[in-house]
């Protein structure tokens, strides 16, 4: 198995393009950027999928020589008009979350001649419901959307189990939507000051997505080699069935996003901590991480007020 990182930050990148904080002018004078989170995994070699589309996924996609696409005879004239200017490794994209920073590259990726996806039901429901990046996409190529459970088969001989482990919504589905409104299965009731999403369309399916299956890790395996790897960059708590998930593990991406968990506010002077926003902060994850001596953990989807560097912190074009 491979995996390639295309991206390593949380949202915004780093730097971000309106920060002035030390970690982004910083990486800004040495030219240490890091795109946003997402990763390319293969079984063959031959056969790739990305795990999460960043709105930056075409930089990741130019600077990642397995991605490149052609036959391997393409400066072959017979072949220069040919159908395999085209072929692709890519096979599909499977996504853990349905925050922009992890789908809007779904809509760079349009030029695909079909594009298989792989999602949670609540993570389809929000991206076909609520924002309509599928519905979007589907007007400029093929696309299958499948569920994402335990026991896919990919090509390239990887095997794919899921655990949820997060319920926050993006912030463009937190529509105060009523559970008594979901129990009903009719239209949502949107009040409070949030945005009015969810009125567009008719609402059906939006029950599905009251606590839902919003943030998943993934463990890929190597049906040959039996190398296994958990792709965890988006993880709220450290629970009995996230530590039974990694158990045994080769490898553990885990989610970097703040090493501390009042970063946030000593960078920026924001308030909310890292748990608050749904990411459990790196210094709770090494702990639990410290009971697994046979696995590595390394951390990557890191926010831009993140400052740390060491051997267990992925850079953009890493293969692990
Ligand atoms: C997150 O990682 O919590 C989300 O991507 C937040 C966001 O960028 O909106
Ligand atoms: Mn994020
Ligand atoms: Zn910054």
């Amino acid at each position: 198995m491979r995996i390639r990182v295309l991206g390593s930050a949380a949202g915004g990148g780093v730097p971000q393009w309106n920060c002035a904080c030390r970690v982004c002018r910083q990486a800004r004078a040495e030219g240490n950027f890091r795109l946003q989170d997402t990763a390319a995994v293969s079984g063959d070699g031959t056969a790739w999928y990305l795990i999460n589309a960043a709105p930056d996924v075409r930089a990741g996609i130019l600077d990642t020589p397995e991605l490149a696409p052609g036959p391997g005879l393409r400066d072959t004239p017979e072949l220069a008009s040919g159908p395999g200017l085209r072929d692709t490794p890519l096979r599909g994209v499977l996504l853990t979350t349905a925050e922009l920073d992890h789908t809007l590259g779904l809509l760079s990726l349009r030029e695909a001649i079909r594009l298989r996806i792989y999602a949670t039901a609540t993570v389809t429901m929000a991206l076909t419901s609520v924002f309509p990046v599928f519905p979007t996409l589907a007007q400029y190529t093929g696309i299958d959307v499948h569920e994402v459970s335990d026991g896919i088969a990919l090509d390239g001989g990887l095997d794919v189990q899921r655990l949820t482990v997060g319920t926050k919504r993006p912030r463009y589905a937190r529509a105060d939507l009523s559970e008594e409104g979901l129990a009903e299965g009719g239209s949502p009731k949107v009040g409070g000051s949030g945005p009015k999403v969810g009125e567009s369309g008719d609402g059906r399916g939006l029950g599905s997505c009251g606590r839902g299956d919003w943030v998943s890790a993934l463990r890929l395996t190597d049906r040959a080699t039996k190398k296994s790897l958990v792709y965890a960059t988006c993880l709220p708590e450290w629970t009995e069935d996230f530590d039974a998930f990694v158990d045994g593990a080769d490898e553990v991406l885990l989610d970097g996003t703040f090493g501390t968990e009042d970063e946030l506010t000593l960078m920026t002077g924001r308030p909310g901590t890292a748990r608050s926003m749904g990411h459990l902060p790196m210094s709770v994850s090494r702990e639990h991480a410290g009971r697994h001596p046979g696995t590595r953990f390394r951390f990557s989807h890191l926010n831009n007020t993140n400052p740390a560097v060491g051997d267990d912190i992925v850079a953009d074009g890493d293969l692990l």
